[in-house]
């Protein structure tokens, strides 16, 4: 069953019926100013960091679900509605709801009434504009009343759901004409404020939560809009939330546009006031007039389509298939902006306040984003590395608005400071910029301990190398990408998180065969790196370290149908045909089939099919397999799901492109197909019902075959899965990679595709890559030709400038 469709001409997808089975949200807002939306208009806005700096109340994990939102509620004599559907559920005569790129448009109509609701915010601009349109299509006059609402959130989402002793007696605004200004403690540590204002006179206003809802009722049933009069009520304390009323009379036919901006403003020290307790609202002020028309509303959209237009035109894709195109051109592409934004701090599922940008997730966010806006991967690049070890280790995140590093999400993953190589070497071989090696970036922020980028990445290597155990292989720490699989743990406590918990490295043999195949994927990467600066010397040093990790492998972690997972505190097997449970995982399969290990010997071949034998299912590839049944007190976090569910045997969509990177390693590109489909959202529409979270992003994790509800996803949004599928599926299937000396060309595709058509733009030249293939063959280049003339080997080389047909033939 669907719930919309695709508009892939406006780059939207169209909500059409408001009941979706989970809200299906879009994000507003490019760099420091966010927006999350609802198909109900649900969610919060936030300066940088969701925890630290969020405008207004979200109620996560509430009844009904979605609470919480930018709201507008409309009477028409004795109805009341709402254009979202929500809060006031009324049943309505049309809805629609239109996600596009960063903005969200929202209508529905009743009784003759139609209410559209544009919400987006304007580059680089601090505030959302959420504009209404009321139209009247009867032939009557009509008198309604619209009362837009919002709750304000005291700065710390945190605290605001934790500290009620302090905030019920916190809450200050002020009024002033058609703005309400949300100015909790602004008068003593912060320098910051919000506003929300209508760019019309109102007719009466509410400040005070209470006052307007009534201590008893629902969001759906707010007393000054049931009695049809706000009480213009004043917030000391509790509750201030900011809601206008505006009396709005229609001729037929006619209508009528309200412009509301709600803003983020900061102020100097020495101009914070205007007088005594008055605050300074001249920012504020210049923020309304920029958008107080619609023409200059038109404007600021325009604007926005024009920045993803271009955003968008760096990799544009033309083959047979709709869903891959608007897949490839259009949503995964999005979804690499967000996440490479928010890293995994707020979504629907992650609340905004625990989890701030990822030490290996941002890295590996990267890779999908970098092409739209390498400069931005380059500040990134810099803030992730200023927050390692001097010994290589890692924060494993950081809050974005101080970019400080901190463990609360535990520390010490042995996987980490890889990902700082792919972050890097994506970057450069995508803008060509190796000067970024040379940045002096500091360790754990501390400026006197700075090094050279490059040198970060040799501690980075080393500190693997620094950390093997008794089988060559590296040491887990306290796990590897798998944050469940925690070797060194043993947690009997349930209020403890596996996490943060104690770490006993101590005497520890648990190695990871997971981190082998990242250091030889990598490892690789920085010896090429190395070569390419001229570095000789430490490239043998690299290779000759790679190269025993390879052996090592071969030697002790091959388990003879399929890679071990790793070895346990004990030295024991973990992922082996002798274990009971767990006999197979997935990431080992991925890492040491792209790196390669034992290709010549079979060993690849082997690992894959093992993984199409005992993993695939009908929607994905699950994480390991059988799953784990019971506590396993030396696994840890893994054997707590049950079973089918998260790192237990779900499929964990973030890991399935290994596989098809794998396959394309080794040809297969009919596998590497089949897999790409499974999980990618666009062709899970029909099974909306299903699936339940929206069928334009990926999410993180599908219910594997061994769960009560095979199929059911979760997690969307805010996921690796969104860079790594984008990653496989142009750098792998289609086939074109950037490189340090061009565009490598290397489709690996089923056999039955007669070719397609990528528009690429690389290092300021433009390139239309036609591949084309007759010969029907799954991987394999007979020629290539730019404009016309062949050349050697598959690499495009770099113009610079220009535009260039490259016409590469299969065979
Ligand atoms: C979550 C984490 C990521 C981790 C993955 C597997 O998605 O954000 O860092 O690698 O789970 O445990
Ligand atoms: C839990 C989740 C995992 C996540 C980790 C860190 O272990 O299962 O996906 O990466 O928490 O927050």
């Amino acid at each position: 069953m669907k719930y919309g469709h695709f508009d892939d001409e406006r780059r939207e997808y169209v909500i059409t019926n408001p009941q979706t089975p989970w809200p299906w949200i879009n994000y507003l807002g490019n760099e420091d100013f966010f927006g999350l939306v609802s198909n109900s208009a649900g969610g919060y806005a936030f300066y940088k960091d969701a925890k630290f700096r969020r405008l207004n109340r979200y109620r996560y994990n509430n009844v009904p679900m979605d609470n919480g939102g930018r709201y507008f509620y409309i009477k028409d004599e004795d109805t009341i509605w709402s254009p979202g559907w929500k809060p006031c559920k009324t049943e309505l005569d049309k809805y629609e709801c239109r996600h596009g790129m960063s903005y969200t448009q929202i209508a529905g109509a009743k009784n003759g009434i139609e209410a559209e609701t544009l919400f987006f915010i304007p580059l680089k601009t601090w505030a959302e504009i959420h504009k209404v349109r009321l139209s009247n299509t009867t032939s009557e006059v009509k008198k309604i009343k619209l009362f837009s609402f919002m709750e304000w959130c005291l700065w710390n989402a945190e605290d605001d759901q934790n500290n009620l002793q302090r905030n019920l007696s916190t809450g200050e605004v002020e009024v002033k004409g058609s703005t309400i200004y949300h100015k909790t403690e602004y008068k003593e540590r912060r320098n910051h404020y919000a506003f929300y204002n209508v760019n019309a006179p109102i007719d009466g206003y509410d400040t005070d939560r209470e006052s307007f809802l009534g201590l008893y009722n629902e969001f759906s049933a707010p007393q000054a809009v049931l009695d049809g009069k706000p009480t213009n009520s004043e917030a000391h304390g509790w509750s201030p939330i900011a809601s206008h009323y505006i009396e709005v009379e229609l001729q037929p036919g006619e209508s009528k546009d309200y412009i509301f901006t709600l803003g983020y403003i900061e102020n100097p020290e020495e101009e914070k006031w205007e007088s005594k307790n008055v605050i300074n609202k001249k920012p504020a002020e210049a923020i309304m007039e920029r958008f107080n028309t619609v023409e200059k509303v038109e404007a600021a959209l325009a604007d926005l389509r024009s920045y993803w237009d271009n955003l968008l035109g760096k990799f544009m894709l033309d083959s047979n298939d709709d869903k891959l195109n608007r897949m490839v051109n259009i949503w995964n592409q999005y979804q690499c902006m967000v996440t490479f934004n928010m890293s995994r701090s707020a979504s629907f599922f992650e609340v905004g306040i625990g989890r701030g940008m990822g030490f290996r997730d941002s890295n590996q966010d990267l890779i999908g984003f970098v092409h739209q806006v390498p400069e931005r991967a380059r500040e990134r690049i810099i803030d992730i590395a200023s927050t390692q070890f001097p010994d290589g280790g890692c924060y494993h995140q950081y809050q974005p608005l101080t970019k400080r590093g901190n463990d609360a999400i535990g520390g010490g993953f042995n996987d980490d400071p890889m990902w700082l190589i792919l972050g890097v070497v994506s970057y450069i071989k995508e803008s060509g910029d190796f000067s970024i090696l040379d940045e002096m970036v500091p360790f754990d922020n501390d400026m006197s301990l700075a090094k050279s980028l490059y040198d970060h990445l040799t501690i980075s290597f080393n500190h693997v190398v620094n950390n093997l155990g008794p089988n060559g292989l590296p040491l887990i720490g306290r796990a590897d990408w798998n944050d469940c699989l925690n070797l060194n743990c043993f947690s009997t406590n349930p209020n403890e998180s596996f996490q943060t918990t104690e770490n006993n490295t101590e005497g520890s043999k648990a190695e990871s065969v997971m981190i082998a195949g990242l250091f030889v994927v990598y490892g690789q990467e920085y010896v090429k790196l190395s070569r390419r600066i001229g570095n000789d010397a430490e490239a043998d040093r690299a290779q000759a370290e790679v190269d025993k990790m390879v052996a090592a492998v071969k030697a002790r972690g091959w388990d003879g149908e399929w890679f071990l997972r790793a070895y346990d505190f004990y030295g024991n097997k973990v992922g082996s045909d002798e274990n009971e449970e767990g006999k197979i995982f997935i990431e080992s399969q991925g890492w040491c089939t792209m790196a390669g290990i034992g290709k010549e010997e079979g060993m690849c071949e082997k690992s894959l099919n093992s993984v199409k034998e005992r993993l695939d299912s009908d929607y994905g590839i699950v994480l390991n397999n059988p799953a784990f049944t019971k506590y396993v007190i030396e696994y840890g976090e893994i054997s707590t799901y049950p079973a089918g569910y998260k790192e237990n045997a779900g499929i964990f969509c973030h890991n399935n492109p290994w596989i098809m990177i794998g396959e394309t390693e080794i040809g297969r590109g009919e596998e590497a197909w089949e897999y790409y489909k499974k999980i990618c959202p666009a062709y899970l529409e029909d099974i909306s019902e299903l699936h339940k979270t929206e069928p334009y992003v990926y999410a993180q994790m599908i219910a594997g075959k061994d769960a009560y509800k095979p199929g059911e996803a979760k997690n969307s949004w805010l996921t690796g899965t969104a860079s790594w599928n984008f990653y496989a599926v142009t750098q792998y299937i289609l086939g074109i990679q950037p490189d340090y000396d061009g565009l490598k060309i290397e489709p690996c595709i089923p056999a039955d595709w007669k070719g397609f058509t990528v528009k690429r733009q690389f290092r300021g030249a433009e390139y239309t890559i036609k591949v084309i293939n007759e010969a029907g063959v799954n991987k394999g280049i007979a020629s290539l030709t730019v404009d016309g003339k062949e050349i050697d080997g598959n690499v495009v080389p770099i113009f610079e400038s220009g535009t260039y047909e490259i016409v590469v033939t299969m065979g």
